[in-house]
């Protein structure tokens, strides 16, 4: 056992090298000092090794504290106040919303109408505090608009990056969730500054020293809806074609085409249900590379035998009323220079080929030759992907276009955006004016790698040169992207930037929007709306329609969407994951049913691409999209009408049960879906605490809880289910799906304990000191790790796993992003580790080193996986049909979950 003067001592343990781990800093002492400061506490865990025979042991000087303990910043970082606010915020769904009431009317939920409990909403949550007495909390304490308007720095009506001191300490007062906010911010505040001052005083503003800078605070005004949707439903006209609203799919592999399928079902489903559920313009996955080979397994349409086979499928795509193109990107990356070149951007295999002028004329009419096969299969143009840093990008870039001394080299912007004004020439002369050539490329563009390192990157006004000689060239328009050099996924979602903490490039460093992309990509509202004064900047030079694309979701930003096309900055919106989510997004948002729409949570599950662990790959939300290759559901397959109907009891109101109460709902069947407790959501609402509004799980929430009313499901909340209850009800078939067991630690000392404490006490604020010990590495661990780090905890994390499958169920750009913010904050993880025991002030671990080391701590956070939970399960008679789903199964993620009922419920 050891003693707690034995584990508040500072030694540490410098371990041998290790294969893969050997250059680990934590383990380096030179490094201590730097990483101490790196923590927002200032006081690194100290580790004490107990093993003897490990030498040699080094002595550390005491880390010196950034902060006193008195020190207010320190103060506000609890969780508590935080977790608190939420209660008082609602989601963006749940605000005074017109067209939830229909008809003159509003729908009123089956549980009141039957005197069930009234479901609360779970709410969404501000996250970007920690230790910061700043106007991050502004829009979570206030539920009002954010900062004002401030034309000098973004040159548009973006927001102030910050309030004053003054400003917020009088918001602070004063707005309806007052009680909570102000006691936060008042022990945030230093004593000079508790009080509100007046509007126009003389006296001169508190000083600022000490404050610390808020980089990208988040305004979450952007979410209003008042609008009708009048001008996104209304036509455009593109080049001779007419477009019947504004509402453009862009182009992204699918897993449908793209994994050799070619026009299989699952790509008509796909398609044809955006098509179906209103979209106006379709571009399809890339078909095609510069080789002429199929990209990506795509079958391309190679003779007229697979253009006639298309037909079909164009054919119907017309009859909804929409018209179709696909995209080309050409090989991956570079193809302007040869590789000697080298950019160390992540680790992707980049092709760098710089290609000859024959290759590049055989390329261009390779296309050409593509287009018209295309064209006879009934589709009605092509979208040239100049974006990221694909290969007609490069030959645009003066980053990678540097060495060629031809007519398609950096000289000019003539020579620059040849390659593409050629082609464009050459498909317009091909295939005719009804053939819409589109251009996708960046408007900006900067290092989010190398902050800093921004020569070469595109600049608005390049942008805007090679908008006029697309035009010339005969474009029928333009889609605007930015690129975000070093960060692909950044590259396109707008909102990947903004995982963890606004602006954070996943190299443990974050931007600041107001320095980067010159200003004008706008950072406050997580990705969503951001380039839409790049875009409006382009559209100045062209007289052809310009629109853009990176979360310009029309349901989450209803009001700003509309009112952009209304002043004509854009001329339509692109999107994909929101249609990936909910292919009738458009037809529900003109039919006013905005509230039925499955929101897009920004989780970016449905584009795993950094490691190489075996992943599903899908929609969270949407068990339709992306699963049929893993043995799941068919893409988009509408649930089956039942046979004949049959009495449902689903146990259990998380994602998993919501899902399965749903679909059997739909397909006919008399649903009752049981909650134990007063609410519906599971563990969503630890969810959405910990995780922030970035990702919309409160949205989603919300969209499920709708989803029982609007499909007929019978809600009963605050009933435990236990067996009697199911003789009582007499169901013909249970799902149950009431979430799996935390197993208690098994460690000596944690029965009891004081220091061992669950993850939703965690969430809710109790008070665990400094220094927290996570016990776990999946997605709840890795979710709460972050939680607290943003509240200046100093986290370490016990792994029983190696480093490669650290936080493995997180998509893999989430995980990117996650793991470098925290180790940039001081996170320590012992990897291949297991507790031992928990003792007075602190843990022992079991390393993958050999020692048993002290870790002192303040508490430590239970968050092993779940097990699964057959208690209720077990009890029901073999006579009645039943189904064990989500966390009570298997330890799931949301997007498995929510598979896994919908999977039930159409197996009923
Ligand atoms: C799974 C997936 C694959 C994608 N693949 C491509 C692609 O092949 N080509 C492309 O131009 N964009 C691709 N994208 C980016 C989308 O076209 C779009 O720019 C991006 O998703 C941001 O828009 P959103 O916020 O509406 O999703 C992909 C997106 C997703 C989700
Ligand atoms: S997986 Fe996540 S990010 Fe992708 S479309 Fe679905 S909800 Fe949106």
């Amino acid at each position: 056992m050891l003693k707690p003067a034995r584990m508040r001592s500072i030694l540490a343990y410098v371990p041998p090298h290790r294969n893969g781990i050997g250059a680990d800093p934590l383990r380096s002492p030179s490094n201590v000092s730097a990483l101490d400061l790196a923590n927002p506490c200032g006081r690194l865990p100290n580790v004490t090794t107990t093993d003897t025979v490990l030498q040699p042991r080094i002595a550390l000087p005491h880390a010196k504290p950034l902060w006193t303990p008195s020190d207010p910043r320190r103060r506000c970082s609890t969780a508590s106040a935080t977790y608190r606010r939420f209660a008082a915020t609602t989601s963006p769904l749940s605000h005074a919303d017109p067209k939830t009431a229909r008809n003159g009317k509003t729908a009123q939920p089956s549980w009141k109408r039957a005197g069930k409990p009234r479901i609360t909403r779970i709410v969404d949550a501000g996250s970007s505090i920690w230790a910061i007495p700043s106007a991050s909390a502004f829009p979570i304490v206030a539920g009002v608009n954010g900062p004002q308007a401030d034309k000098s720095i973004r040159g548009g009506p973006m927001r102030k990056t910050s309030l004053t001191r003054r400003q917020l300490l009088g918001l602070g007062a004063t707005v309806a969730a007052g009680s909570l906010a102000s006691a936060s911010l008042g022990g945030c505040a230093p004593a000079a500054n508790t009080e509100a001052r007046k509007e126009g005083s003389d006296e001169p503003e508190p000083s600022q020293e000490g404050v610390e800078y808020e980089l990208n605070p988040q305004d979450g005004s952007y979410t209003a809806f008042t609008t009708d949707y009048s001008h996104l439903f209304s036509s455009m006209q593109v080049g001779s074609r007419t477009v019947k609203n504004r509402i453009v799919k862009s182009g992204a592999t699918s897993r449908t085409v793209s994994q050799g399928a070619g026009f299989s079902d699952d790509v008509k489903n796909f398609y044809g249900s955006m098509a179906a559920g209103g979209v106006g313009l379709i571009w399809m996955d890339q078909f095609v590379d510069f080789t002429g080979k199929a990209a990506n397994g795509n079958t391309p349409i190679a003779n007229d035998e697979d253009a006639a086979l298309c037909r079909q499928f164009t054919d119907y795509v017309h009859d909804q009323g929409a018209l179709i193109g696909m995209q080309v990107w050409g090989p991956w990356s570079q193809c302007s220079c040869d590789g000697a070149i080298t950019a160390p951007f992540e680790n992707r295999a980049a092709v760098r080929k710089m290609l000859s002028i024959d290759e590049i004329h055989a390329f261009q009419a390779d296309l050409v030759h593509r287009c018209e096969m295309m064209q006879k299969a009934g589709f009605d143009g092509v979208t040239l992907n100049a974006g990221c840093d694909h290969t007609f990008s490069s030959f645009l870039s003066r980053f990678w276009n540097t060495q060629r001394d031809d007519e398609y080299g950096p000289q000019s912007y003539e020579n620059r955006a040849r390659i593409l004004t050629e082609l464009i020439g050459q498909i317009r002369k091909a295939c005719g004016a009804d053939f819409i050539v589109e251009v996708l490329y960046n408007g900006v563009e900067d290092n989010v790698e190398y902050l800093g390192k921004n020569d070469g990157c595109m600049t608005i006004e390049e942008a805007k040169e090679f908008a006029r000689l697309f035009e010339k060239a005969g474009a029928d328009m333009l889609q605007i992207r930015y690129g975000a050099y070093g960060y692909h996924a950044a590259s396109f979602f707008t909102d990947a930037l903004h995982a963890v903490e606004s602006g954070n490039t996943g190299y443990g460093t974050r931007v600041d929007f107001r320095r980067h992309f010159e200003g004008k990509v706008n950072g406050q509202f997580d990705g969503a709306c951001a380039l839409l004064e790049v875009a409006a900047e382009i559209k100045q030079a062209v007289g052809i329609p310009v629109g853009t694309v990176g979360v310009m979701d029309p349901r989450l930003a209803p009001d700003l969407i509309d009112n952009a096309l209304a002043e004509g900055k854009i001329d339509y919106i692109a999107m994909t994951r929101p249609l990936m989510c909910d292919p009738e997004l458009p037809n529900k948002l003109r039919e006013g049913r905005r509230d039925e729409v499955a929101p897009c949570n920004h989780c970016l599950t449905c584009l795993q691409a950094v490691l190489p662990h075996p992943v599903t790959v899908g929609c969270r939300c949407n068990a339709t999209f992306g699963r049929v290759k893993d043995g799941g559901i068919k893409t988009s397959a509408k649930p089956e009408p039942a046979a004949s109907p049959r009495k449902v009891m689903v146990v259990g109101g998380g994602p998993a049960g919501m899902e399965a109460a749903r679909i059997a709902a739909e397909r006919g069947h008399e649903v009752t879906l049981y909650e134990e407790d007063g609410s519906l959501s599971g563990l969503m609402t630890f969810a959405a605490t910990v995780k922030g509004p970035h990702e919309k799980i409160a949205d989603f929430c919300a969209y499920l809880e709708r989803q029982q009313e609007v499909k007929g499901v019978t809600v009963t909340t605050g009933t435990k289910v236990d067996a009697g209850l199911v003789a009582e009800e007499a169901p013909d078939v249970v799902v149950v799906a009431v979430g799996g067991v935390r197993p208690a630690l098994d460690a000596p000392g944690a029965e009891g304990s004081p220091l061992v404490k669950t993850i939703e006490e965690a969430a809710a604020g109790a008070d665990l000191g400094e220094r927290v010990v996570v016990v776990g590495d999946n997605h709840h661990a890795i979710d709460l790790a972050v939680f607290l780090i943003k509240r200046g905890k100093a986290v370490i994390i016990l792994s029983g796993r190696t480093q490669e499958f650290f936080d493995v169920e997180h998509p893999s750009w989430v995980r990117y992003s996650t793991k470098a913010w925290m180790e940039s904050k001081g996170l320590r993880v012992f990897y291949e580790s297991a507790l031992l025991a928990i003792e007075e002030g602190g843990v022992s671990v079991a390393t993958n080193f050999g020692a048993t080391v002290s870790v002192p701590c303040d508490s430590v956070v239970n968050c092993q996986p779940l097990t699964p939970n057959t208690e209720l399960f077990d009890t029901i008679p073999a006579d009645i049909e039943k189904h064990l789903v989500g966390d009570a199964a298997v330890f799931s993620t949301i997007a498995e979950a929510v598979s896994s009922g919908n999977q039930a419920a159409r197996a009923i």
